[in-house]
């Protein structure tokens, strides 16, 4: 195993097909990555007391941090972290305990808590903060400390969302490529 993977009491994180794992990040326990998931340098993600799940095609860029909160007696769920299919997560973002749909951009250096749910087809500016518990609904831009819901989105953002997901699919390829031929 990679020295980026690591497991935690047995559990160690399970790629799909094609992922690309820089390998000056750390990802520990309880992770999956959907197929043509990438995963960039410095990013921290620990899937120890509750589970992290990326999806198919999501980018989670340099510096971001990924956690999640234990499951309590009040709170037999706890909070994993879900990342949906087709998301931009920015540099230097944190996600923490909290659940983003498909087709969406997190700005860098954005934080999310706990409980948080970020619908599909939303732009979270960068830099924002999303409290515990708050919904981003679907197809608006959110900005801000508390963010707050600025404007829906217009087509051209709309197309955007998995076209940026998939500029990240491409940049990957001559990445795992480079990796192959080191
Ligand atoms: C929010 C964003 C999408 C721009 O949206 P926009 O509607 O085009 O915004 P504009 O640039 O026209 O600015 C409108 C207002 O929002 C403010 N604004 C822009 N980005 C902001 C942000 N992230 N947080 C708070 N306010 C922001 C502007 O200062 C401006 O304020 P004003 O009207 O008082 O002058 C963009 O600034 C942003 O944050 N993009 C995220 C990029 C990113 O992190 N990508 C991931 C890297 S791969």
């Amino acid at each position: 195993m990679s020295k980026a993977l690591r497991s935690y009491k047995g559990m160690a994180p399970k790629l799909g097909a094609n992922v690309y794992i820089d390998e000056a990040c750390v990802l520990v326990g309880d992770i999956e990555l959907g197929d043509d998931a990438s995963v960039w340098p410095m990013v921290a993600a620990r899937g120890d007391v509750n589970h992290i799940r990326i999806g198919k095609r999501s980018s989670i860029q340099d510096g971001t941090i990924l956690h999640v909160t234990r499951k309590t007696p009040a709170k037999p769920e706890g909070h994993p972290l879900i990342i949906g299919d087709d998301v931009t997560v920015g540099h230097k973002a944190m996600l923490h305990g909290c659940t983003v749909g498909n087709r969406v951009l997190i700005g860098m250096g954005a934080i999310v808590l706990d409980g948080a749910h970020v619908c599909d087809d939303v732009i979270l500016g960068a830099g924002s903060l999303v409290p515990p518990g708050k919904v981003l609904e679907s197809g608006y831009l959110y900005v801000g400390s508390p963010a707050k819901q600025a404007r829906p989105l217009t087509e051209a953002e709309l197309k955007f969302l998995p076209q940026s997901a998939q500029n990240y699919v491409l940049l990957k390829e001559e990445y795992l490529q480079e990796q192959a031929s080191a």
